[in-house]
């Protein structure tokens, strides 16, 4: 049945700078038989928003990488010139409205989070396969746990999939104040119970100690690929390093996991010659793991950090902020 109400949404009618991202009122989707339609409370930037948005390779890529890069991503959100998906928005949190006649396992009314590769978080309603849909975690708001997909999914696939720490590992996490890195020092402090190092800027260095970090380096202090430390594993979130420049910190059966194995020609080398002590993945943004994150934040491992919350008429500024590199947490953007 065609739905003629009318809702707030972020709009991209082409891609480019977050100017491009325009507060509009549009017709509110209507479900398919295996959807729900979600009331959107909140969601948070991750770097694929960024590049939905941008049409463009991310700025890690090293050169020759992002043409290509580029060109593939915008094929991925469905078009050349212009994207195809206009609402952005990965990931999201809500209360279920309405219910697809497929959909057995949900009710109206049941609060919900996950994350849409297709898009469309941007806005006050959106629907999504009820197949990505996780309970959202009980001690959370909807604010907090708009924080929670995205960035906590990367930090899971490293430990969970990757490169595992047994008790007691010593763990290097390059990034551990950022949106992936705050959540990838917790799980890897909390769940698997390693020696976590953080490595983050001046200004975070006591925020990455309040997070359970055993030691924390600033970058801009000492060049932790020269100490004397051996890491069972080596988390390069932000991937200013690569595995070559980790080798001397890197015991002996120890792994290096890349977050961009495009960020330099030496990490491409290692993904495509399989070498062993380079991993690399991407986010798993199932269900299984949003409800895995769940568990661990209801048990208390985990939680979420929020830099800043903003309104969705203010999602380019959010869009601009995560792109200074330098958030504390998460970036989030409420719709009420
Ligand atoms: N593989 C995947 O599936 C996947 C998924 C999503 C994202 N990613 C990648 O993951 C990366 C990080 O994403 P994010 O959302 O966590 O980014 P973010 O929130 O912007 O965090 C960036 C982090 O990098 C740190 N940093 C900046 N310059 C540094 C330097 N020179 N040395 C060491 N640390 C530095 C920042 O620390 P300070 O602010 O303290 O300086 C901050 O902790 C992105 O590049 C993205 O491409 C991969």
């Amino acid at each position: 049945m065609e739905n003629k109400e009318k809702m707030k949404a972020i709009m991209m009618a082409k891609y480019g700078t977050p100017d491009v991202l325009q507060l509009k009122e549009i017709e509110k989707p209507s479900t398919k038989d295996d959807e729900v339609l979600i009331r959107n409370h909140g969601t948070s930037i991750n770097t694929v928003d960024v590049l939905h948005r941008g049409g463009k390779a991310p700025k890690v890529a090293f050169w020759g990488m992002k043409q290509l890069v580029g060109f593939f991503l915008r094929l991925s959100f469905g078009g050349l010139r212009k994207p195809k998906q206009k609402i952005p928005g990965g990931g999201f949190v809500g209360e279920i409205v309405s219910i697809g006649k497929e959909v057995t396992d949900w009710r109206v009314g049941d609060h919900v989070y996950g994350y849409s590769e297709a898009g469309g978080a941007c806005a006050e309603f959106m629907t999504v396969p009820a197949s990505v849909l996780a309970k959202k975690p009980a001690n959370l708001n909807f604010q907090e746990a708009a924080a929670v997909p995205g960035g906590s999914t990367p930090a899971l696939v490293a430990f969970r999939d990757l490169a595992t720490p047994k008790k007691g590992d010593k763990v290097l996490i390059i990034g551990a104040s950022g949106g992936i890195g705050t959540f990838a020092l917790q799980m890897a402090k909390n769940v698997y119970d390693a020696e976590v190092t953080g490595v983050c800027g001046p200004t975070n260095v006591e925020m990455v100690k309040e997070m359970g970090a055993d030691f924390v380096i600033d970058y801009t202090k000492e060049d932790y690929t020269k100490n004397d430390s051996k890491y069972d594993i080596i988390l390069d979130v932000v991937s200013t390093k690569n595995l070559s420049k980790c080798k001397n910190i890197l015991a002996s059966e120890g792994i290096y996991v890349s977050n961009n194995p495009i960020s330099s020609p030496k990490n491409l080398f290692h993904m495509m010659t399989k070498n062993k002590k380079f991993k690399t993945g991407t986010a798993d943004e199932s269900a299984a793991a949003m409800n895995l994150i769940r568990e661990w934040i209801e048990e208390g491992k985990i939680k979420p950090v929020i830099d800043t919350v903003y309104l969705l008429s203010q999602t380019a500024e959010a869009h601009r902020h995560y792109e200074t590199g330098h958030a504390k947490g998460r970036v989030v953007i409420s719709i009420e």
